[in-house]
């Protein structure tokens, strides 16, 4: 995945209700995100250069991050999720990182069952907390 990919990545995410969508996923953060962590997040394009899926992924240096990953509809249920993650999976082992981190919606009974499949484990023991330092609500 490429700066350039961000704005139909972005057309993605955006009509899928599995997906959350906040202020730090503009372009802007996105590139910067990406910058950081070069290598690590993919695309599937058609030979059109239509974008089927996408899966952004990064690390700090100890833990991997998995954030939106998404096929179209009309391209899913032939292995392309399970592909994109994989990819992600052997950049970020590649540095060194064997543990990969990721969050998924309360109510996405579907998307959990994607992440079992690929040998997910869900935390029970964990709950996830926010902090906003500034006066973004939608940060
Ligand atoms: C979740 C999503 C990325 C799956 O993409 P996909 O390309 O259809 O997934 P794959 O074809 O690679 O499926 C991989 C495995 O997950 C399983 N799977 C995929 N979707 C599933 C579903 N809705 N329910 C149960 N299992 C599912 C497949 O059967 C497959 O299992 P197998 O490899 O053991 O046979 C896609 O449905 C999507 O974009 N959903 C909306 C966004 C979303 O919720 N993303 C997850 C955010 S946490």
């Amino acid at each position: 995945m490429v700066e350039e990919d961000i704005p139909a990545a972005l057309a993605l995410w955006q009509g899928l209700p599995g997906i959350g969508l906040r202020d730090a996923d503009s372009p802007e953060a996105l590139a910067r995100y990406l910058r950081r962590n070069p290598g690590c997040s993919f695309v599937a394009l058609t030979e059109a250069g239509e974008l089927a899926g996408v899966s952004v992924a990064g690390h700090d240096g100890r833990r991997g991050y998995l954030h939106h990953v998404a096929v179209a509809e009309r391209f899913r249920n032939r292995g392309l999720g399970r592909e994109l993650v994989e990819h992600c999976a052997a950049a970020l082992k590649a540095e060194g990182i064997e543990k990969i981190n990721l969050w998924v919606k309360a109510d996405n009974a579907a998307g959990l069952a994607f992440w079992n499949r690929l040998g997910g484990r869900e935390r029970r023991d964990i709950l996830m907390v926010s902090v906003i330092t500034g006066d973004n609500p939608n940060a």
